[in-house]
């Protein structure tokens, strides 16, 4: 598998890590280390998978459509998740940001919106494995990756790099004492 592949299923597994922060019971978010996670989360979700993650997926997505034309729907359906996921994101990441800094408690609002978020991330990220990842292990040429690999920005890792981010230390070891690091 190409390395550009084996990254992207990487990420996904450690988006669904994250997301199982954010998507708790009401009463363990109680826990005032909910929020704060919340906010790191997002903080991640939206400069990361959002500024990288999705950008190097419409880069193989576009190679894609060369060579797979019957692919055109369901990667239509995945461009503008990209730009819904981004949207809800930062909307989200603004509701955590605000709870933090009034040391408010969660509300409906937050668990809605959490919901609503955590929903559409994981049925995208099945979507593109089952649809496209699978795919485009098959059909891609050697060539279309290098392609891709010269036209894409990359960026280690903030939270799951070999270099931790200043501000994701905490949340980096929580998922290490968690386990799940
Ligand atoms: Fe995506
Ligand atoms: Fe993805």
């Amino acid at each position: 598998m190409h390395q550009i592949l084996v990254q992207l299923h990487e990420d996904h597994r450690n988006i669904r890590r994250l997301l199982e922060l954010i998507l708790i019971s009401p009463e363990a978010a109680a826990d005032r280390r909910y929020m704060q996670q919340g906010a790191d989360v997002m903080r991640y979700m939206t400069g990361y998978p959002d500024q990288f993650h999705h950008p190097r997926e419409d880069l193989m997505f576009d190679r894609l459509l060369e060579r797979d034309a019957a692919s055109c729907d369901v990667i239509g359906r995945l461009r503008e998740e990209h730009i819904l996921l981004g949207q809800e994101g930062l909307a989200l990441r603004e509701v955590f940001d605000e709870h933090l800094a009034a040391d408010r408690m969660p509300d409906d609002e937050l668990h809605g919106l959490a919901r609503g978020y955590v929903q559409l991330q994981t049925g995208h990220m099945v979507r593109e494995e089952h649809a496209v990842f699978a795919n485009a292990r098959l059909v891609l040429t050697a060539e279309d990756w290098a392609a891709i690999d010269t036209l894409l920005a990359t960026r280690p890792d903030p939270v799951f790099g070999l270099q931790v981010q200043h501000g994701f230390r905490g949340l980096r070891e929580f998922l290490m004492k968690s386990g799940s690091g």
